[in-house]
């Protein structure tokens, strides 16, 4: 914890213009500054920073603030690394408050690994440019590879002698710990006796996502079949490689601007391309891609394009990091290079234009990708067509988000020439499937990199599925979505009218959404999810049909900037079909009200859930047998209301 004297000290220091001039170059206008919004790529200055409120305003991409929230937008820092940043930045010295003696032995560890791996990362690169040994084989093989020197600067690419110690000899010298020199694997011991893990190698160094030098590969230049051609440093205090990206801290400017994520295989891959001018790119170098990883790419961009080596190896990781990624609720393509060209050979041969239109114009979405190389293989065996089918389908079941699915569906049917009714039966299947799978997965807090991990409650019947349980903030979030984005859109549902008889009427999707809720007596938990409903409640009583613009315009920061958040992924979707058809086809009432409908399913399961875990406690407390005859009567109603719900969820709206 940063005291509240530091960070009393830490605002009187900052100058917006000195913290937003490191980022941006800004030419004095008036009593302001203007230049170019760092956050969207425009050729006329709209971005501005006004020195006497402290604040900076891009009215190209909406974002504003003052210096620690433009800290955190560009640099993606949380507000406490935005107040380090700056009291670096000001030479204010940081007096932390009440730390337990166990988080001041942790960080001082940490600390101690970062010391030692920073000596190593500036010695490895000193030898490679000033010991003839490391210009004779470190540089020159860099160099023959094409790498330029900026580029060799850039990464802090450099070379570890190729004796016994010699790392280890220069850093215990300088007065570094052997203890510390070992937990970060630099150095080993043989017979009690210190040596170089990395000798003879050329070394990349790994850093975090501030920048931070937290590890290294290393690369051998021998050409003998037995010895691995990459070492790593282990994971430590510093180093946890799941959740580390190679070349994130260069690539994350650029993964904001082209709202696009290049995954890359290697070291050399990402290297190759920032040299030919394409910096939105990264590599899980090491591992095979995690979920960890995955969610710091969310951070940045929702978008992600694996380019990869066209070989067996290549594409079945490529069809794992698919899933993986959709699972995540993100966006897949997938490009491969031509004539065996991989990312690293390609951009030695091309422009940054050039790659960036070849990846435009080849790279598939991961339903096309997939068919594609499975058709092959299948032919016209109409079994082994089935069996591709279902892969897709299982694929598309992953996606979190209902309306995503649909239009998947309808690419899918479009493409392998299948009806979507079929689809949309193979679909629940595969959904019914991952739910029973579901509970107990971790639910992860959208914000970037804090991953909580919650642990799904038991459920008192296993047969029932769980989702999302307990994830409110998702699915509020989705409520706030569907309301804002398709309020006014007509959906179908069947009622059981006067008669007895099932009936279809068509409702707004607003209606039906709001009156649900009030109907079940639910209400939103998060604070500002409710303050927008409640506003967007006070509009339609006005008889004001309340836009979007009510909420991305409105006067509070946290509004506007969750306003953003809901409606920015569907964007796309909606602007098409409301300028494609002007009016919705059936298929497409179908998508909005199936997402309407999963997303009320899933508030109220969640709902019944907590009801039900209250008096599974209150049970446990209690002796008193009238009390408990009440409470498990409670409890059987909620079961049946549960399952209930369950025998709904996933049968078409009509
Ligand atoms: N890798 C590894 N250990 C190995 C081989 C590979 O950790 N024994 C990792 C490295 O992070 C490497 C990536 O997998 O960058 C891709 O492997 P490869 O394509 O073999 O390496 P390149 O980076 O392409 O290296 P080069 O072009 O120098 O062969
Ligand atoms: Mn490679």
């Amino acid at each position: 914890m940063i005291s509240r004297s530091t960070i009393d000290r830490i605002f009187q220091a900052i100058l917006i213009e000195d913290v937003v001039g490191e980022f941006v170059h800004l030419k004095k206008s008036g009593s302001s500054y203007r230049g170019l919004s760092p956050f969207v790529n425009e050729k006329t200055p709209s971005f501005f920073v006004v020195p006497a409120k402290g604040i900076y305003k891009d009215f190209s991409s909406g974002k504003g603030g003052n210096a620690i929230d433009f800290l955190m937008q560009h640099e993606k820092l949380t507000y406490p690394e935005a107040l380090r940043w700056l009291a670096n930045r000001y030479n204010i010295e940081i007096e932390e408050e009440s730390q337990t003696e166990e988080q001041k032995a942790e960080k001082s560890e940490r600390e101690q690994l970062s010391v030692v791996t920073d000596y190593a990362n500036k010695y490895f690169q000193d030898q490679m440019y000033n010991s003839e040994m490391g210009r004779a084989i470190g540089l020159s093989y860099f160099e023959a590879r094409g790498f330029r020197e900026d580029t060799l600067k850039k990464f802090q690419l450099g070379y570890c002698p190729d004796g016994w110690d010699k790392m280890s000899q220069a850093a215990l010298s300088a007065g570094h710990s052997l203890t510390y020199l070992l937990k970060t694997g630099l150095t080993r011991e043989k017979d009690g006796s210190p040596y170089d893990f990395f000798r003879g190698r050329v070394m990349f160094p790994i850093h975090n996502v501030s920048g931070k030098v937290i590890a290294f590969g290393g690369r051998t230049l021998k050409a003998e079949k037995d010895i691995a051609k990459y070492f790593n440093s282990p994971e430590s205090d510093l180093y946890h490689k799941s959740n580390t990206l190679y070349g994130l801290h260069l690539a994350k400017n650029a993964m904001v601007k082209e709202d696009n994520c290049f995954l890359v295989e290697g070291y050399t891959d990402v290297i190759a391309l920032h040299q030919a001018g394409v910096e939105n790119v990264v590599a899980s170098s090491g591992t095979s891609l995690t979920e960890g990883q995955i969610r710091l790419i969310r951070r940045f961009t929702q978008n992600i394009t694996i380019l990869y080596d066209g070989d067996k190896a290549g594409i079945k990781a490529s069809f794992r990091g698919i899933d993986m990624i959709l699972k995540e609720g993100m966006n897949v393509r997938v490009s491969s290079f031509p004539d065996g060209d991989d990312p690293d050979s390609y951009s030695r041969k091309h422009s940054s234009e050039e790659i960036q239109l070849y990846v435009k114009e080849n790279a598939k979405d991961f339903i096309r990708y997939k068919t594609a190389l499975l058709l092959e293989e299948v032919g016209n065996d109409p079994i082994k067509k089935a069996g591709l089918i279902r892969g897709i389908v299982d694929s598309i079941a992953l996606i979190p988000d209902a309306i995503k699915r649909s239009v998947f569906v309808q690419d899918c049917s479009q493409i392998m020439g299948i009806g979507e009714s079929v689809l949309f039966l193979e679909l629940n299947k595969s959904l019914q499937e991952n739910l029973k799978k579901g509970p107990g997965k971790p639910v992860s807090s959208e914000e970037g990199g804090v991953h909580t991990t919650v642990e799904a409650p038991t459920p008192f019947d296993e047969t029932i599925p769980i989702p999302d349980a307990l994830n409110a903030e998702a699915q509020e979030r989705d409520f706030l979505r569907i309301l804002l984005m398709y309020g006014e859109y007509e959906m179908p549902i069947e009622i059981v009218n006067e008669e007895g008889k099932r009936e279809v009427i068509h409702l707004s999707v607003a209606d039906y959404l709001i009156g649900n809720l009030e109907h079940d007596f639910m209400t939103l938990q998060s604070e500002v999810y409710s303050k927008m409903l409640k506003e967007y409640l006070e509009l339609v009583k006005d008889n004001q049909m309340p836009s979007h613009h009510n909420f991305t315009s409105h006067e509070e920061e946290s509004v506007r900037s969750e306003a953003v958040n809901v409606l920015t992924t569907r964007h796309q979707i909606s602007e098409n079909w409301k300028t494609k058809h002007g009016i919705l086809t059936e298929s497409e009432e179908y998508v909005i009200g199936k997402a309407a409908k999963d997303c009320l399913f899933r508030m109220k399961m969640r709902h019944v859930q907590i009801a039900a875990r209250a008096i599974e406690s209150q049970l446990e407390g209690e002796s008193n047998e009238d009390e408990v005859m009440i409470l498990l009567a409670e409890k059987k109603r909620l079961d049946e209301v549960r399952k209930q719900l369950a025998d709904n969820f996933g049968t078409v709206v009509l």
